[in-house]
């Protein structure tokens, strides 16, 4: 024991034991907290990966000696109260330390909709074409004068009683095939996938990719699964009527390594962190496979095929792909066309012999899911002018129809899901999802998912806050905190100006929930990017914002966004709002048209050549655009009419009321 109680092994090596869970690690002196924390199965967040910069993997100390990196996430109080940020720590001797348990990833996701309301958007022709086709074949066994072998005998029948020619099958599958043969007295059901597509090549070889005995063309099923940065959601698909029979969602287990795609490709990049990605991404998938066939009683052998549309790095991790240059300039990915892999390549635990097919994508940062939106919203075929936007943990914007399209990425970041704020949280209950600000006493009245008392704030609730405050006068147009005002919720904390939304008093954990100055600053740099890529891609092709006929929105956070308040901040422009329209998981939607309808990856190919991508940080006018809607709602107000006419009242009532303040 050295004098501070703190034992000090003479091996180098300290024992860390985690509260509340009690789990214990061995470790050697100057191992990383976060390191031991996984080694010891306790889970804590780490939003940018375990790089110090989003401040969200705090522990207490409270008891050992560490050494901590300083950095700006923590205050000169929690560093007294010996508050630690796990991923900047190293340990020095023996050390108890209580992680928050991490409920907010152990609940699954809100769910978007019931399989009863999936509802195609698209109005283009499309029909039942699935890749899978299953036949009952009744076989004649061989006899002394006709020795034909198994296989051949098998794809004779198959011409002979299906019309299918041109058969081959893996090693695999053909081990398998005298058995199942002669199991049920040569009835067998084959299982082919097979190209019907009307692709100018001919008739195509079908792939057996598995043989059973006895008629089992009753069921027929396939997977469409929405690789989410954040969330992971998978349709099970009846294939002989189209039906989609469940859904289910949950986290990516890729959170844990980071927020955002940025955070995980260079989580990729230590050690074999690659891998690692692509082990929690197929779990997560299977472990959903495993809930929608429990719910449903099918077995996960008989799901045939999977669809899936995600955006480029996450495709690339799923995939077992460096994603390391889709980061570099000149930004390259290794193919938006990847080629159609087995399940057991990758472990996903369907039929190990079932394709698994990503949607193509248009570049590093215009993934598989947004050509599956422009799919599945039929923004392809449109006659009306047409913004798609899908703002999750980046924003993507595509403009065009039926005769061109133009698309653009902006690095949004993740502020409106909740990383980089103070109080920011995921939309899980607990979370603040609505705001208002009453005018003349300057006091919130919020709602909280789950009616519990708040823990933070959601997306929607950090967009709400931001055009409550600024319509109420709280915050200017440059997005900073009136101290001048007569309100206890307005006051200077450790990290400058601060507006209280709820008090400790009212809070699961009993601390003041605030939004800072310095948040205010990140959640306008985020709107400023989505808008600026508007701006960028209306210009470029000679139009205006006025010009657009419709704004289709897609996207988790998009379900949440209220229209009056994402104008009111300049998020989204000053239309009017049956222009808007939400559509849902539109990701979720092309992957599964596509798996109903093989004509459809035709078109989705299609639609990814005919993209045209802009690189908005080799556009010199992004800049130029981004500075001007840094402010509240923009600095052309003339843009944002009916938000201009609440300012104007607003500086009414605040002359009136003898407080200075600019609009
Ligand atoms: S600061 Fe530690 S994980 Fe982000």
């Amino acid at each position: 024991m050295d004098k501070s109680g703190v034992r000090k092994n003479p091996d180098g090596k300290c024992i860390i034991v985690f509260k509340p869970s009690g789990k214990i690690v061995e470790a050697e002196q100057g191992t990383l907290l976060l390191d031991a924390a996984k080694r010891a199965g306790v889970e804590v967040q780490t939003p940018c990966g375990g790089f110090g910069r989003c401040g969200r993997c705090k522990v207490q100390i409270e008891m050992g000696e560490v050494a901590r990196r300083q950095g700006p996430h923590l205050t000169q109080a929690e560093i007294e109260r010996g508050v630690a940020l796990a991923c900047m720590t190293v340990v020095k001797g023996d050390v108890i330390v209580y992680v928050e348990p991490k409920e907010v990833t152990r609940l699954a996701p809100p769910q978007e909709t019931t399989a009863e309301k999936i509802a195609l958007p698209i109005a283009c022709e499309w029909q039942r074409n699935p890749r899978i086709r299953k036949y009952f074949l009744n076989i004649e066994p061989p006899t002394l004068a006709d020795a034909t072998n198994d296989f051949d005998r098998l794809r004779r029948e198959l011409k002979r009683q299906a019309g299918v020619d041109n058969v081959f099958a893996s090693l695999q599958v053909l081990k398998n095939l005298p058995t199942v043969l002669r199991q049920d007295e040569w009835n067998v059901t084959a299982v082919l996938e097979s190209d019907n597509t009307d692709n100018g090549n001919g008739s195509q070889p079908s792939r057996l990719i598995n043989v059973q005995s006895g008629d089992k063309t009753k069921t027929s099923w396939g997977v469409a699964v929405d690789i989410g940065t954040t969330t992971v959601v998978a349709y099970l698909v009846d294939l002989l009527t189209s039906k989609v029979v469940d859904i289910a969602s949950a986290y990516n287990g890729q959170i844990n390594a980071g927020d955002d795609i940025i955070s995980r490709i260079i989580y990729s990049q230590r050690g074999d962190g690659q891998s690692q990605l692509q082990a929690m991404i197929v779990k997560t998938i299977n472990d959903l496979l495993i809930e929608l066939g429990g719910r449903n009683r099918v077995k996960l052998p008989e799901i045939n095929e999977m669809v899936v549309a995600g955006n480029t790095t996450m495709t690339h991790l799923f995939l077992g792909i460096n994603p390391k240059y889709i980061r570099e300039e000149p930004y390259v990915p290794l193919t938006t066309h990847p080629p159609i892999v087995r399940a057991s390549e990758l472990g996903i635990r369907i039929n190990p012999e079932g394709g698994i097919y990503a949607f193509p994508s248009v570049g590093s940062y215009v993934g598989g899911d947004i050509v599956a939106g422009v799919l599945s919203s039929g923004t392809f075929q449109s006659g009306k002018l047409t913004l798609f936007i899908d703002v999750g943990t980046n924003g993507e914007i595509v403009l065009g129809n039926a005769d061109w399209l133009i698309t653009c990425a902006c690095s949004a970041g993740p502020a409106f899901e909740g990383a980089g704020v103070r109080n920011g949280m995921r939309a899980v209950p607990g979370a603040i999802e609505e705001i208002w600000v009453n005018t003349e006493t300057y006091e919130p009245t919020y709602r909280v998912m789950g009616n519990l008392p708040p823990q933070g704030i959601c997306g929607s609730g950090l967009l709400s806050s931001l055009a409550e405050l600024f319509v109420s006068g709280v915050i200017d147009k440059g997005g900073r905190i009136n101290r001048a005002l007569k309100t206890p919720r307005v006051r200077v904390g450790e990290h400058g100006a601060e507006y209280v939304i709820a008090w400790a008093s009212e809070t699961q954990h009993e601390q003041d929930i605030v939004l800072t100055e310095a948040d205010i600053n990140n959640l306008v740099r985020a709107k400023a990017a989505i808008y600026a890529g508007f701006s960028v891609l209306v210009n470029s092709v000679g139009v205006t914002l006025a010009d657009v006929e419709q704004i289709l929105i897609a996207g988790g956070f998009g379900r949440h966004i209220n229209i009056e308040k994402a104008i009111q901040i300049g998020l989204l422009p000053d239309m009017p709002w049956d222009r808007f329209k939400y559509l849902g998981n539109t990701s979720a939607l092309g992957a599964y048209t596509t798996l109903v309808c093989q004509d459809m990856r035709l078109l989705a190919n299609e639609i990814a050549a005919k993209m045209t991508y802009l690189e908005l940080s080799a556009d010199n006018s992004f800049m130029n655009e981004y500075t001007s809607a840094l402010f509240l709602p923009h600095t052309d107000t003339t843009a944002f009419p009916t938000v201009q006419s609440l300012l104007d009242s607003t500086r009414e009532r605040l002359a009136l009321s003898g407080t200075s303040v600019e609009t």
